[in-house]
């Protein structure tokens, strides 16, 4: 008998369709797609399967959740899916792909350390050429802004899980990826007080 190695997440199930909505815009309409910290692999055959021009390269530490992205990809019988990448963003070893044309990453910088954001620019600051995105998804803190009581209340959340761990300043942010060569191009609003946040690559010259 096989067994069914697919996972689920509630928030994936939630927010792959506003996701989906925005990503129609901001990617391109061929190439390579490299997605850090995949999880289950639900937004990764969600995404591929209505972008079917895209080859989306799902990537992801945990091996329950690599074994989770493969199986999500077979059920849909999924051919523009790669398997998945075992990149850790905090491992000093370099991403094994050549180049991206843009690079996805949801839920991530606030489960995790703060040094997993310096580390994602720099990785997409080499994997970019110019002009490509780098699109972030999740909840943050602004400068200036009140954050939701609901944030507020997942942040302690967070912290009380890991105290390494909670929601990132944009503004502080955007000063990592412009360190790494990535400039800050648009910030969207999404649904339950979430952002995506899209920087560039910024041309040498
Ligand atoms: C809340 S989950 C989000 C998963 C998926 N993107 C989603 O939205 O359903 C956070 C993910 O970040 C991954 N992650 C944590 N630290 C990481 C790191 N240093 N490098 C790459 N991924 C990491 C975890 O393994 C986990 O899959």
């Amino acid at each position: 008998m096989q067994t069914d190695h697919r996972l689920e997440s509630p928030s994936a199930a939630r927010n792959r369709d506003p996701i989906l909505k925005e990503l129609q815009r901001l990617l391109p309409s061929e190439g390579l797609v490299l997605e850090i910290a995949s999880g289950t692999g639900e937004h990764a055959v969600h995404f591929a399967a209505a972008l079917p021009g895209l080859v989306w390269q799902p990537s992801e530490p945990k091996e329950d959740m690599r074994a989770s992205i493969v199986a999500w990809r077979d059920s849909e019988g999924l051919a523009n899916v790669r398997d998945p990448l075992a990149i850790d963003v905090l491992s000093e070893a370099p991403w094994p792909i050549d180049a991206a044309r843009a690079i996805v990453c949801i839920n991530m910088i606030h489960i995790a350390p703060w040094a997993a954001t310096p580390a994602l620019m720099a990785g997409a600051g080499r994997a970019l050429a110019d002009g490509n995105p780098l699109i972030l998804y999740g909840p943050y803190r602004r400068a200036g802004v009140e954050t939701a009581a609901s944030n507020e209340a997942f942040d302690a959340s967070l912290k009380e899980r890991d105290p390494s761990w909670g929601l990132r300043e944009l503004e502080t942010v955007e000063e990592e990826a412009r360190r790494a060569g990535l400039d800050l191009h648009e910030v969207i609003e999404m649904p339950a007080n979430n952002l995506i946040v899209v920087f560039r690559k910024a041309s040498a010259g």
